[in-house]
């Protein structure tokens, strides 16, 4: 299997430069000028095209039981859509109940990726009680090839951990060079504030935001912080998004905590006033953490620009509105929490991100892509462009100008949360480790062919 992509501007998170890149099996083996194919090579025209290493979702969900019922994707769709925006790599939460094991988890994990996944995948693992079986359980993960664990400061009862457990499991994560991923919510605080939202009849889809507000995420991170102090152990924020909640982030880290930030496309785009539609319209828009009020879009962008925020993921979280938030109709606490937009997020943060000046090509690449490869034990095989790295590439048209539509994504749910929304610019070619997965904007990729990427931690 042979490529070669041709007249391609190349963008990494820190060059520029036109010329051919030529791949053999599945790397990149020589970048030069005025290559030439030999017989029976693939060769991808990309003349006037951006060409960009692979895009890193680090945060999705594809299999979760989560709510009452079960996010929406599979592999097979979860992957076809990401693929098609642009995104190579996904990494999933691995997310037990807190009535099942650690390690049994894991291989059912696995199970719903390995043969159906068409682009590569590795998981967070996520730590969601600490007995006396977990700590072995977790060690035999991590010889597995994860580097990673996540935990919940949220969602009470179902993943939530409590502090003994979240100290026990920092102090091992120091320990092995794991990093800890982290859903920062206070849950005491949004447990009760939920009951006396209900107590008080106030049941619609705007009261979400108002169990969760500001402070309480903030909470969570500075809560977060205090226990990466005193472990020693490298932390990861996800799904970080708002003011109060940056602020701790960075008090600790100029204190010393490693801790990096992660945002989401739909934090930086979305605001609160689309959970307040009427006709229940909002329940589109329930999250956690909440979508909040606009001024916050501009803190996240220029968090991005100037590198205080590390990467935007998507919390990736398909729910039917017609089936599944529906259940929440009469009680806001029971609509299924999460925004889809693992299609949209790489094609939507360069509309509304470089072609709005707020952020640069460099970043652009950086927070989508080398930012998470290099977090997570995955750079310089994912995450940039040259010799000895894996041949993820998307050649992407600037001139592109279309517009997102329920009607022709390919993720498994029956609504888009960005329904008309303008796109200039779009994931054009994709490839995944030297063989072509998406063409002109349309999916040939295998099913299967996916890899499981083994990690090694790195954050001693
Ligand atoms: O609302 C969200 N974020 N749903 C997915 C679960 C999580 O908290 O990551
Ligand atoms: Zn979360
Ligand atoms: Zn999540």
């Amino acid at each position: 299997m042979s490529l070669l992509i041709k007249n391609g501007e190349i963008i990494t998170a820190d060059s520029r430069y036109t010329a051919d890149i030529w791949c053999e099996d599945e790397t990149i083996t020589r970048i030069d000028r005025n290559l030439s194919a030999p017989a029976g090579a693939t060769v991808i025209d990309a003349t006037g095209k951006f060409v960009f290493p692979g895009f890193i979702d680090p945060h999705v969900h594809i299999y979760l039981p989560f709510m009452g019922t079960f996010a929406k994707d599979t592999y097979e769709s979860g992957s076809r859509a990401a693929l098609v925006g642009g995104t190579t790599t996904l990494i999933e939460m691995c997310v037990p109940s807190r009535a099942d094991e650690a390690l049994p988890s894991f291989e059912l994990w696995m199970s719903k990726a390995v043969g159906k996944s068409a682009c590569d995948f590795t998981f967070h693992m996520g730590v969601t009680k600490f007995d006396d079986k977990t700590d072995a359980q977790l060690r035999e993960i991590v010889r597995r090839g994860i580097g990673s664990f996540k935990v919940f400061l949220a969602y009470k009862g179902a993943f939530g951990v409590n502090d003994d457990e979240l100290y026990r499991t920092l102090k091992l994560a120091k320990e092995l060079g794991v990093i800890v991923t982290a859903h920062c919510e206070n849950e005491t605080l949004v447990a009760e504030r939920c009951k006396e939202l209900l107590a008080a009849g106030k049941t619609g889809t705007a009261q979400h935001h108002e169990s969760r507000p500001p402070s309480v995420e903030a909470e969570g991170v500075h809560h977060l912080m205090t226990f990466a102090e005193l472990t020693g152990a490298a932390t990861y924020i996800v799904h970080l998004s708002c003011q109060e909640a940056l602020d701790r982030a960075i008090a600790a880290r100029q204190r010393g905590v490693r801790v990096g930030v992660e945002t989401l496309i739909q934090y930086l785009t979305l605001d609160k006033t689309y959970a307040e539609r009427p006709d229940f319209e909002g329940a589109k828009y329930v999250m956690s953490p909440p979508l909040r009020d606009a001024r916050n879009q501009s803190v996240l962008w220029n968090g991005l620009r100037d590198g205080l925020i590390q990467t935007v993921a998507t919390d990736h979280c398909p729910f039917d509105f017609q089936k599944q938030k529906s259940m929440g109709k009469a009680d806001f606490t029971k609509i299924p929490n999460g925004i889809p937009s693992l299609e949209e997020r790489v094609n939507l943060l360069y509309t509304h991100g470089v072609k709005t000046g707020k952020i640069d090509l460099h970043t652009f690449v950086n927070v989508a892509s080398t930012q998470a490869a290099k977090l997570f034990d995955l750079f310089p095989r994912k995450g940039t462009i040259q010799p000895g790295a894996d041949a993820d590439l998307v050649v992407f048209d600037p001139d592109y100008r279309g517009e997102i539509s329920v009607k022709t994504q390919h993720m498994a749910v029956d609504y888009s949360a960005f329904e008309g929304w303008k796109l200039e610019g779009r994931t054009r070619d994709v490839t995944v480790r030297g063989q072509v997965a998406v063409r002109d904007g349309k999916f040939c990729g295998t099913p299967g062919r996916g890899r499981f990427l083994q990690r090694k931690p790195s954050h001693f």
